[in-house]
């Protein structure tokens, strides 16, 4: 009996653990990573070792996630989109998937703004990453740290995200299971980009290729969910977010014998020149994974797809006024000056003819690193900055004429990866470096250095100047540091407002609608002469009063100018004036008129003031 006692006892044990063992081999060994962020909606993959249900369960509130969407069909593969969600939201998520549940306060996203607004967006970029490399991790976590607590907007593939064919064990091994063991792919929304080496598989580089895992491991706004031209291809499409539009191109496939998507007549070339002329947004950035310029680990001289991609694709770029493009494929950083017009080899470069001004860009205090300054309004381009970013798991390499001569900075020693923040209308990027410091920055400044006339009306009492960037200030009539001042100028007045570094300058012209009232104009005879007074109310715009007094032959003379008591300021009291007038007059009767003469140059005339020198001697 004891035996079997045990043995029945056994029996339970083997089935519990059993059953324990389904339940914990059910896991999530991919993700959960984020597609397709749009103001309203979310696409949130993830894979499971075995084929389970799927659910998301969401909400605003982390007490209340009162909205879920599920599908229960069984899949290894899942893909949930969440949407009517609220733009700007930050939205806490369980993925709940089979037995499996994942939840942790980490575990959030927030949706974009609408397309338009402005606010600080903040983009990791990174490029040729997936290699399974200590650098790779170095470049990641050394991320992390610089962004801290702030929320990552988005984040940018540059392609060859997965060494060294782009297969799916090795997106897994080389790339999700670096990135996923932080809270960055939970939390920000991936746009990728392919590579060369994501295309390996292929013979003859065709585009989506059935047996390339790049296009099923990511989902792409195809249709123009996000805005922009719908592209009906996962290789390029484009999307917006807050006043950027973004442009994901393919620059390795092909879409037929001998047609290159970068082809003059390629879909991809056409669809391209489309959705950039329907662009309105405030920034365009452009990215792909084979540079125009480069000399690094490969040669933008010699190695065609480079040189071809130079030729047909930047001319369009500068066309519609792209901002910043963003490469990989060599494993080095280089980054340009702002450059417009140079499409041969290294050697026609000619920073007179190509590069716009002198200034590096850094904007760091440096001899020489003023921002880029760009006018959204000039019909023309005015240069487009380049980054070759391929260095996301290692850095080395360069021809014999590195560093390209149109890059301002170039390194080929640091992994690292680019941080772009987009504020209004300023864009800063910084190179952070595997150790964590910042070896390159620049920035790009919009429609800045304005020249502005204002006209403080008669019914206004002030009006507030606004500098035209986001940064530091010197207000130079006050020594104000603040980005807005009011003004309430008497007069005519320039206003200029500098940034600390003499970098940018606003100037703003108020003119001053002329408000005064005279009254009390009185006369008064004394033995040594008379006495003119008069005062005036709610005087603004007066520059002086000029007493005029009618001669024998009738005409009125300039007889004294007496400037007006506002100080420069708007004045609500009353300015009492007085002039005595020493001169006698032959005539027994003398007449007085007031001229007050704005600052514009108008006149205006009081009425005439008569009195008998005999008759009214007062004193
Ligand atoms: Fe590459």
């Amino acid at each position: 009996m004891k035996y079997k006692f045990l043995s029945i006892k056994y029996l339970i044990v083997l089935l519990l653990l059993l059953s324990l063992t389904k339940v914990m081999s059910q896991k999530i060994v991919r993700g959960p990573y984020l597609q397709m962020a749009s103001p309203t909606s979310m696409t949130i993959r993830w894979r499971t070792d075995m084929p389970t249900t799927s659910k998301i369960i969401y909400g605003i509130t982390k007490n209340n996630l009162n909205q879920s969407k599920s599908d229960d069909s069984p899949k290894k593969e899942h893909i949930i989109t969440i949407d009517n969600l609220i733009p700007n939201t930050k939205y806490l998520y369980i993925v709940e998937t089979g037995n499996t549940i994942l939840s942790s306060a980490d575990i959030f996203f927030i949706t974009p703004p609408l397309i338009g607004t402005e606010q600080t967006v903040r983009i990791w970029a990174l490029g040729d990453m997936g290699m399974g490399t200590d650098v790779q991790s170095k470049v990641y976590q050394q991320y992390l740290k610089f962004v801290g607590n702030n929320y990552t907007n988005l984040w940018l593939l540059l392609g060859d995200n997965a060494y060294a064919q782009g297969y799916d064990w090795e997106y897994q091994q080389r790339f999700f299971e670096y990135y996923q063991t932080d809270r960055l792919m939970m939390q920000t929304a991936i746009f990728p980009s392919p590579g060369n080496h994501d295309y390996t598989p292929t013979t003859n580089r065709v585009i989506e290729d059935p047996i390339l895992d790049y296009f099923k491991i990511f989902s792409m706004p195809t249709n123009g969910e996000i805005g922009g031209v719908p592209s009906k291809s996962k290789a390029y499409y484009s999307y917006n977010y807050a006043n950027i539009h973004f442009v994901s191109l393919d620059s390795y496939g092909i879409e037929a014998l001998d047609k290159y998507l970068y082809s003059p007549d390629s879909k991809q070339m056409k669809w391209l020149e489309e959705d950039l002329k329907a662009n309105k947004q405030k920034w365009t950035i452009v990215y792909w994974h084979h540079p125009p310029y480069t000399m690094g680990s490969h040669n933008s001289d010699t190695e065609i797809d480079l040189k071809t991609i130079r030729e047909n694709v930047v001319p369009i770029l500068e066309r519609y006024k792209v901002d910043l493009v963003l490469n990989g494929h060599s494993h080095n950083y280089e980054r340009s000056q702002k450059i417009k017009g140079h499409y041969g080899l290294e050697a026609t470069y000619n920073p007179k003819v190509h590069t716009f001004g002198s200034s590096n860009g850094r904007y760091d205090n440096s001899p020489n690193s003023c921002p880029y300054v760009t006018d959204s309004k000039s019909p023309e381009s005015q240069g487009i900055v380049y980054v070759v970013n391929g260095c996301g798991a290692a850095n080395g390499g360069g021809q014999v004429t590195y560093p390209h001569d149109a890059m301002v900075y170039s390194n080929n020693k640091d992994g690292g990866s680019l941080f772009i923040e987009v504020s209004g209308n300023r864009l800063e990027a910084k190179f952070i470096t595997e150790d964590g410091s910042i070896k390159d920055q620049f920035s790009i400044f919009k429609d800045v250095n304005k020249k502005t006339e204002l006209k403080l009306e008669a019914n206004q009492k002030s009006l507030l100047l606004n500098a035209s960037w986001a940064g530091t200030y010197n207000w130079l009539h006050d020594n104000s540091k603040i980005e807005a001042v009011s003004v309430s100028p008497n007069v005519t007045t320039k206003y200029i407002v500098q940034d600390n570094q003499k970098c940018l300058q606003d100037e703003f012209t108020v003119k001053v609608a002329t408000t005064y009232t005279l009254k009390d104009f009185n006369l008064t005879v004394t033995k040594s002469g008379m006495a003119i007074d008069w005062l005036t109310t709610q005087e603004r715009g007066i520059v002086q009063f000029t007493i005029e007094r009618q001669s024998q032959n009738g005409e009125f003379k300039p007889i004294a100018v007496i400037p007006t008591k506002t100080k420069n300021q708007f004045s609500d009291k009353n300015l009492f004036y007085r002039y005595l007038d020493y001169v006698k007059s032959e005539e027994q009767t003398v007449n007085y008129r007031i001229k007050t003469t704005d600052n514009e140059g108008v006149s205006y005339y009081s009425n005439i003031k008569s009195v008998n020198t005999v008759l009214n001697i007062t004193d």
